[in-house]
């Protein structure tokens, strides 16, 4: 189904009223072009409320909403994907599925060949990519040998049932592929259990076919927000901001660097554009254009491809979570790793006092 510019606006639904569905739906409810026909969610009072705000209709089943809409947003649990985002498809509907675009390659398949088959836009919400600090920083990226991202946040039960890769660290597989022009041939990983069942923080450190080499870090497990890659190169140092939507490089200007006055440093500027927005923008475009999106179902079952063999690969460890609370006990009571490390740390404060003298 192609659209036309001067056609009708799209009507579009969003399937799944949580964190995610709540962006998607305030994001396309003041869009130009768009007309939003619904929210859906088992939960209807959760779709209700939402549908109230933005001024649509609340569903609390997918085959409600599909019959009446162009595209939607599929902003379901994971697990849901497959199921939801083949119903979509199969009666004709452009699908923007969030990212991961499913939890199995054979689930990833089946939407890639029903999007074809249907002539469909399927687009995977790897989000990441329409970041404008990404998008600039793209600009200045020409030879990566050495990369490292580390994306951390707080907990939250609600992606108990999936590892960090699958949740956190696919955003930057994605990039990596994006911004690498080679394959990944080993990968060496080690991931904790913290407090979910899966994975809670993952570290990998992947080698490119071409030489390059990245490391990746991806926690639900830490108190402060953080994303950052920093990314080196033969001809000087690119880093970017991912939250805060900044970059920065450097530039060397001599053979031999003697020290940091020898770099040219540049703070690009940064258009400010919501990634979500830029994302459906770039999804309605596809539909109205024939275009293939970016990233396209391939692109997103080749990033669940990777996260899927780091999860195999990966060298787990638990920290128990069973057991009483913790009450602050005497140092004696603890561990001698504890009193080792005291002891450790008396003896530099007796130095320390000592040099005061
Ligand atoms: N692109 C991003 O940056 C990004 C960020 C967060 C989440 N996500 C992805 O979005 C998806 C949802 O994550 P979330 O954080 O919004 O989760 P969430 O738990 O906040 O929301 C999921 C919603 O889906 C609803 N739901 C359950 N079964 C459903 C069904 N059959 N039909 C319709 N809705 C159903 C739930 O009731 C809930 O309201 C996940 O796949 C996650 O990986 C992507």
């Amino acid at each position: 189904m192609i659209f036309m510019a001067q056609d009708k606006p799209l009507k579009f639904g969003v399937i799944g009223a949580g964190k995610i569905g709540t962006f998607h739906t305030r994001t396309l409810a003041n869009m130009k072009g768009v007309s939003l026909v619904g929210v859906c969610d088992p939960d209807l009072m959760r779709a209700q409320k939402l549908a109230w705000e933005h001024n649509c209709t609340p569903y609390s089943k997918p085959e409600e909403l599909v019959g009446q809409v162009d595209a939607v947003i599929v902003a379901a649990p994971t697990q849901l994907h497959h199921q939801i985002g083949m119903y979509c498809l199969e009666h004709g509907v452009h699908t923007l599925v969030e990212k991961p675009i499913a939890v199995t390659m054979q689930e990833a398949r089946d939407l890639i060949q029903c999007a074809k088959r249907q002539g469909l836009v399927l687009q995977v919400g790897h989000v990441e990519r329409f970041n404008p600090a990404v998008v600039e920083a793209v600009k200045y990226i020409e030879d990566p040998r050495f990369i490292t991202i580390t994306r951390q946040g707080p907990y939250d039960g609600r992606m108990a049932n999936i590892s960090v890769v699958l949740d956190l660290m696919i955003h930057d597989l994605d990039l990596l592929y994006t911004i690498v022009p080679s394959e990944v041939v080993s990968i060496d990983a080690v991931g904790l259990s913290v407090f979910s069942p899966h994975e809670d923080i993952a570290n990998v450190r992947l080698h490119f076919a071409n030489g390059a080499v990245a490391d990746v870090t991806a926690s639900r497990a830490s108190f402060e927000r953080a994303r950052f890659m920093h990314l080196f190169q033969p001809s000087g140092y690119v880093s970017v901001d991912f939250m805060n939507a900044r970059v920065k490089t450097y530039r060397k200007e001599k053979p031999v660097i003697e020290n940091m006055n020898d770099l040219t440093v540049t703070y690009p500027k940064v258009e400010k554009q919501l990634p979500i927005t830029a994302e459906i923008l770039h999804f309605i475009d596809c539909i109205k254009t024939a275009k293939t999106p970016a990233p396209s179902g391939e692109k997103g079952m080749k990033a669940l491809d990777l996260a899927l063999q780091i999860c195999e690969k990966m060298n787990r460890f638990d920290i128990p979570k069973t057991g009483h609370l913790h009450t602050p006990r005497p140092l004696q009571a603890i561990s001698t790793v504890a009193r080792a490390a005291q002891a450790v740390l008396d003896e530099t404060l007796g130095h320390l006092k000592g040099d005061d003298k």
